[in-house]
Order: structure tokens, then sequence, then C-alpha cells
């Protein structure tokens, strides 16, 4: 679900540069200097800066194409302070060319857009090309988390991922929140207020 058209979301992150990357990425300093994580669809940030504060030794990036859920987020980083989360606002596919290769940890997926119908399956980011391309941006061991509410996008990962040299290290159809070691999502939170189970799956490169 898109959020509502917030005007003062893009003047707020074209203001912040300090939080803000652009493409085609000038200084790389971010990537290099820290651990890094990337999350995909970030929506309002709740999980990114949740992490984020929680782990000030490494380097969050959030990459979102809506711009009013992005506002949020870029909001909460700057009330909050933080240093080690940076916003990009792009569409995915645009961005991947200019990330650091074998560069990220983990890569999370938090209640990606399903996309259900069938014609629309290339448009999922768990689609083929997309997996291969997380491949290429994780280091060695490093791990692609998704979690959904959708049973069909859940199944769908899992095929797409046949034939990749991703190695399945978690699959979950009802996942326990696992306080100390994640973090909740305002999709996440909304769904387990509504009783839905949690499918979570963690793959390791
Ligand atoms: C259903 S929302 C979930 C938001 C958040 N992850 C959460 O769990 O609360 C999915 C978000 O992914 C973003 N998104 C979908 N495809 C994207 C893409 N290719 N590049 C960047 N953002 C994308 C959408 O704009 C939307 O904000």
């Amino acid at each position: 679900m898109r959020s509502r058209f917030k005007k003062w979301a893009l003047p707020f992150i074209e203001e912040h540069e300090e939080i803000t990357l652009s493409l085609p990425f000038e200084d790389k300093t971010f990537f290099e200097s820290a651990p890094l994580y990337l999350e995909i669809g970030s929506g309002k940030g709740d999980f990114i800066v949740s992490l984020a504060e929680r782990h000030p030794e490494n380097h969050y990036l959030a990459v979102e194409r809506d711009v009013s859920s992005l506002g949020t987020l870029a909001k909460k980083i700057v009330e909050k302070e933080l240093t080690n989360v940076k916003i990009v606002y792009q569409d995915f596919d645009k961005v991947a060319p200019e990330l650091p290769k074998e560069g990220f940890k983990t890569i999370y997926l938090n209640f990606s857009d399903p996309w259900p119908k069938k014609r629309h399956s290339k448009r999922r980011l768990t689609a083929k090309p997309r997996l291969e391309t997380y491949l290429s941006l994780l280091e060695k061991g490093g791990e692609l988390r998704q979690k959904t509410d959708n049973e069909g996008l859940y199944e769908f990962t899992k095929e797409e991922v046949e034939g990749t040299a991703f190695i399945n290290l978690v699959d979950e159809k009802d996942y326990v929140f696992d306080e100390e070691n994640d973090a909740m999502s305002e999709y996440e939170r909304n769904f387990r207020s509504e009783g839905k189970p949690i499918y979570r799956l963690i793959y390791k490169k």
C-alpha cells in the first residue's frame, strides 16, 4: 500500500544532504568505513532505524522509491541524530550497479510488495535476476533475509532460489519474533496485531 503523498517529504530529503546519497555515488566512504547492511524498500523505516540505534558500529543503507515513506524515515534519522544510516531515493534496480560488489553483510527484504498477478512476477524483489544481483553484492557468508505476510511471495522466493548459490538457513511459516536479533517494521507490527502469521526465510551466500 502506498503511503499518503506528503508534500514536505522531498524538500526535507533534499535539505538533509548529510543523510542522503544520490546517484552516481561520488563519495564511497560510507560503504567502506564500517560493516555494511542494506534494506530494500524500507518504507517508513522503523526496522532500519531500530537496528541502527542498537548497532552504531555498523552502517545501514535504505533504498526506497516512495518519497512519502522515505520522508518519514528521513525525519526519524534526523530527529535521532543517527550518523550510521543513509537513504537513497530511487528504485533498487537503478541503484544496484552503483553498489559495492561483495560489500554487504546482510540484505533485508521486509514485507516487499507481493505483486500477486503472475504477469507482474518479474517485479517481485526475489525474482531470479535480482537474487543474482544480491549474490554479487553480498560478501561470502553474507545473508539475504526476507520476512513477509504473503504466502505466495514466500513460495515464489523458494522457487526462485532453486539453482542459485544461496544456501537456506531458516525457513519458517509462523516466525516467533526474535526480540534480541531482529527489529520490527511498520508492516510487521500491523500484521502481528491482526494475528497474521509471518513467513521468514534466511539464505547464506
Ligand atoms: C509493502 S511496503 C513495506 C515497507 C517496510 N519494509 C515495512 O515492512 O514496513 C514495500 C515498500 O517497498 C518499496 N519498494 C518496492 N519495490 C521497490 C524497489 N524496486 N526499489 C525501492 N523500493 C521499493 C515500496 O515503495 C514500499 O515502500
